[in-house]
């Protein structure tokens, strides 16, 4: 599907389907009233039949077989005061989703209306047609007979002469999408497709070509073991899946640009280990490497949206699977940032390997601020559901930042306290720190603060715990399965950290 943006006047659109967006208890634009000529909305409205509620849809068809606009949707936006940056992912994603399932080969869609109150044009732009692009997404890998859509393009009009800013930022949205579509298809692979070497082929395919500003590097477990990356060997060693490191970078060609290090949990599938899972649901744990997804999907379209910011993604991918050789509950390893530690729950294996990655970035490329994606606990689904990611830090700012990006993208983000008394809850009788309390309390901020040993405090960072964002079970807003969250986020933050660094 193609997105396009057209200029053409009103009366001179021809298509298949012009959908047009009307707050609750509101009419027609004004800017849209010679609709009128060939629909009339007025008597539907008046005859109740559409009342503008959030994503509400109702079709009309034109008085005349003349009129260049073959059908006419009506889309609802909610009441004026209440659209929010949500509104436009629900009626949207909602929208494409519709539209892939109908016959149409080319629709029009026009923007909304906008108040000054409310979110700005450009934001609603990206939004909009980031929304269009995931919600037009199709999984058809394992099916033997895909199903395919007829939609070949949706034209986007911004009025009728849109603004340069505008133009810009649905290109940008769509790109942004097309990155969420990455990872959303690396999540749903299931765990014999997407391997760490999987993910290491998918990385290097972005190095690819004259024009990539993006350099890949994939470690092996020979050279992880000469490293001295004690935590992503261990969770890997009972594993007939080669564990991986993977190194993306990103470089702007700016003298001077900020540089920032994303990492993402990469396991491929989570059994637990010798600390077995329950049999239940454990399929959905192929979604384990959300995090590694979520910088994959930021690098494939990385050279498109060209951040004036170096980025590094880093991704520590392994399979987490019990045998002879696994590591086991009481075993004492030691990672590469130097500390050891005593494991009491092979199942806590995200933030072993994440230390070692987040070492690796730290000081490989000593960036201005690092962050990491990872579904690292159970608990925060039990804190904020499938609705926010948790993200904690060792340095406020960058909790701001995130927190700041986690709203504007829709990736939304609630951040947690790190304080002493809960690195204590790491401590072990033994070795420096363990890899698990023995009881469930602050799942999410325990397994923050086991992460924090591996960051020193020179550099700002930031987690965020995708455990309950990165898929959903059953429908949710407009997704089912996994989100692609993180991707917009970072692109967000991306602009923030080059605009404020340029001030
Ligand atoms: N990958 C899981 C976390 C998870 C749980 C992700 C549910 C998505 C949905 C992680 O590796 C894990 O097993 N965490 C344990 C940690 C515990 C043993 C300290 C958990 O949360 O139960
Ligand atoms: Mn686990
Ligand atoms: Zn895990």
């Amino acid at each position: 599907m193609e997105l396009v943006i057209k200029k053409d006047a009103l009366n001179k659109l021809k298509t298949e389907l012009y959908v047009v967006c009307l707050y609750k208890g509101e009419g027609l634009p004004a800017e849209l009233a010679g609709l009128d000529q060939y629909f009339d909305v007025a008597r539907v409205l008046k005859a109740g039949d559409f009342c503008g509620k959030t994503s509400e849809r109702f079709m009309l068809y034109p008085n005349d077989s003349k009129a260049g606009i073959q059908r006419l949707l009506l889309l609802g936006l909610g009441d004026r005061e209440r659209f929010a940056l949500k509104t436009v992912t629900t009626a949207f994603g909602g929208l494409s989703i519709w539209l892939k399932n109908q016959h149409y080969k080319a629709v029009a869609i026009e923007m909304p209306e906008l108040d000054e109150q409310g979110p700005e044009a450009v934001s609603v732009a990206v939004t909009m047609a980031r929304s269009l692009r995931t919600g037009n997404w199709e999984f058809e890998h394992y099916r033997s007979k895909p199903k395919t859509s007829s939609l070949k393009t949706i034209v986007v009009r911004a009025g009728e002469k849109p603004a340069k800013e505008l133009v810009a930022a649905l290109k940008r949205g769509d790109t942004i999408g097309r990155g969420v579509n990455v990872a959303r298809d690396l999540g749903t692979h299931p765990g014999n497709t997407a391997t760490p070497e999987y993910l290491a082929k998918t990385a290097l395919s972005f190095a690819s070509g004259k024009t990539s500003k993006i350099k890949v590097k994939v470690m092996g477990e020979a050279q992880l073991k000469k490293m001295g990356a004690g935590g992503i060997l261990a969770v890997g060693q009972g594993s007939a899946q080669e564990s991986k490191l993977i190194a993306l970078e990103y470089r702007c060609g700016k003298r001077n640009a900020r540089k920032l290090a994303v990492i993402g949990k990469g396991i491929t599938f989570d059994s637990g280990g010798i600390s077995l899972k329950p049999g239940a649901k454990m399929e959905d744990m192929k979604y384990d490497m959300c995090g590694a997804a979520a910088v994959l999907g930021v690098f494939s379209v990385i050279n498109e949206i060209q951040p004036d910011v170096d980025v590094f993604g880093v991704i520590p991918a392994a399979e987490n699977l019990p045998d002879g050789t696994s590591y086991k509950p009481g075993d004492i390893i030691e990672l590469l940032c130097g500390k050891k530690v005593e494991i009491i729950n092979t199942d806590a294996e995200g933030r072993l390997l994440l230390c070692d990655a987040l070492t690796y970035a730290e000081r490989t490329y000593k960036p201005d601020a690092m962050m990491d994606f990872a579904t690292l606990t159970g608990a925060v689904l039990i804190a904020l559901g499938h609705v926010m990611s948790a993200v904690v830090g060792n340095d406020p700012g960058m909790v701001e930042a995130v927190v700041e990006a986690g709203a504007s993208s829709g990736d939304t983000c609630w951040p947690l306290p790190m304080s002493e008394e809960y690195r204590d809850m790491i401590k072990s009788r033994i070795a420096d720190i363990c890899n698990s309390t023995n009881d469930r309390q602050a799942g999410t901020i325990t397994a923050g603060a086991f992460l924090n040993e591996a960051v020193s405090e020179e550099t700002p960072w930031a987690h965020v715990d995708i455990a309950g964002t990165a898929w959903v079970p059953k429908k949710s807003g407009y997704v089912t399965g996994a989100t692609g969250v993180g991707v917009h986020m970072v692109y967000d933050l991306l602009e923030n950290f080059a605009a404020n660094f340029a001030e």
